[in-house]
């Protein structure tokens, strides 16, 4: 996957659509992004349960609606393999239900062939299975043995939710990896739940070190099928698959964050593996909490070798102590500037993003303002770039409001500023 600050969609669509279309984005916040599907499954329309042969009347009653669903749409699979696997008390089948109106045919009466058209229109609301996935666990993995949409749901993204429930439901159990062998019709579909062919090319290096059933080998577990595509995905501990459009959104927000503060596009080098973080992802890394990438590492060796001099180790730049208050600001800036949290505060408020700002804002402060004060020697204490910072932070709030992205952003940098300020002036103090 190529990430690229400067997407089709970007060079689609002229800065001023973008900075728009950011707007509406962070004023939507928290995201919630609820499909049709999501809804009828929180009213209680469509639900997943999870059936295996136990002999009780109700999961024999589902397990032969999925025999028959899995006959239907997979007519060249023999039936009787079908019985076997669905009925074998090893599988399970997760089984989605779609509660519907009905059309039930009335028992006809003695002597008539046909019923008749009053008899016909009984019509019954109850859970139809609409679609079914049948697996069998083996250890950290499962094998997909069957999956099925019924063919009146289909491409509707039916598919999609029962792949994503099965998967985060795996995912509580300590199951890491999918395998399935795919029809060759199935592959694409496939393809686009994240399963690839451990054998082709997307199956890079460090991706065989991720996937468990790769490194301890399944093929002793699962049967091969002639014709059928063996394919493989991993689940991800942190990802949540019940929400993956609103991860999605999250995702896009912080490119457009990228984007917004970069004149220069740069096209970085696309994913390997899925990031567990964020700022892993190339090109976002200034999105990292300061302590990820400012503390510098542990050495394990805690006494020198006798044969070799004691080496001098650089003293970090945020352990050193600034000699003179210029040194200071310019050190707290240097701060600000590399926290992921500073990105509305770099440069003055752009216009074109806000036409009313100076209206409201008379006394508008930024870090590139605060720089040029410092370089112009203008700070005479640190209290004066405190309550600089504090200007910055009241009209982020004042404009924005309490709830805003902008707002969140102020807290973060304030806290990692403001606990700076209290060190500088408490190793100042002590000098
Ligand atoms: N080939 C390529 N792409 C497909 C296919 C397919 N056969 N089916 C769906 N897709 C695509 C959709 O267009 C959609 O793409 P988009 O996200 O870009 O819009 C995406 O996959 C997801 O589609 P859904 O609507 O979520 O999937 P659907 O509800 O149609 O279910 C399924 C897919 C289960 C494959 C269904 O079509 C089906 O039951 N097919 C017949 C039975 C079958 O082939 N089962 C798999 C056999 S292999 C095995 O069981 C191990």
């Amino acid at each position: 996957m190529e990430i690229d600050d400067t997407s089709s969609a970007v060079h689609a669509q002229s800065d001023n659509d973008f900075r728009e279309a950011l707007e509406r984005v962070v004023a939507h916040r928290p995201w919630r992004l609820v499909t049709d599907l999501e809804k009828d499954e929180s009213a209680g329309v469509l639900k997943y349960e999870f059936v295996t042969n136990d002999g009780k009347e109700n999961s024999l009653i589902d397990l032969v609606h999925c025999k028959c669903l899995f006959g239907r749409q997979l007519p060249k699979m023999p039936k009787e393999y079908i019985v076997r696997l669905v009925f074998d008390r090893r599988h399970i089948c997760l089984v989605m239900k779609r509660r519907q109106e009905v059309a039930i045919p009335s028992s006809t009466p003695s002597g008539s062939k046909t019923p008749s058209p009053e008899e016909e229109k009984t019509i019954r609301v109850q859970d139809v299975v609409v679609g079914a996935v049948c697996f069998r666990l083996f250890g950290s993995f499962a094998e997909i043995a069957f999956l099925a949409v019924s063919s009146k749901e289909q491409v509707r993204g039916y598919g999609t939710r029962l792949m994503n429930q099965l998967k985060e439901a795996l995912k509580h159990h300590g199951i890491t990896d999918l395998v399935t062998y795919a029809d060759n019709a199935a592959v694409g579909y496939f393809a686009k739940q994240g399963f690839y062919s451990p054998t082709a090319s997307q199956a890079t290096k460090s991706d065989s070190e991720w996937h468990t059933c790769i490194k301890t080998g399944y093929d002793g577990y699962i049967k091969d099928y002639d014709g059928a595509n063996k394919m493989v995905c991993c689940i991800y501990k942190s990802v949540d698959y019940l929400r993956l459009q609103e991860m999605r959104v999250e995702c896009t927000s912080a490119l457009w964050q990228v984007f917004l503060t970069k004149s220069t596009p740069v096209r970085h080098k696309g994913l390997e593996m899925m990031p567990k973080r964020i700022f892993e992802v190339p090109g976002l890394e200034h999105l990292a909490p300061p302590e990820e990438n400012e503390e510098p590492p542990r050495s394990r060796r805690s006494t020198p070798r006798p044969e070799s001099p004691p080496r001098q180790r650089p003293v970090p730049s945020r352990l050193q102590v600034p000699t003179s208050i210029e040194a200071m600001v310019s050190d707290v800036i240097e701060t600000a500037l590399s926290n992921g949290s500073s990105w509305p505060f770099r440069d003055p408020v752009d216009v074109s993003l806000a036409p009313d700002y100076y209206q409201v804002i008379r006394h508008p402060m930024d870090l590139s303002t605060m720089k040029s004060k410092n370089q112009k020697n203008i700070y005479r204490t640190l209290d004066e770039v405190r309550s600089d910072f504090r200007l910055m932070f009241e009209n982020c709030l004042f404009y924005n409001g309490d709830e805003s992205v902008y707002a969140h952003a102020a807290g973060v940098l304030e806290r990692a500023v403001m606990q700076r300020l209290d060190r500088l002036e408490a190793m100042a103090g002590h000098k």
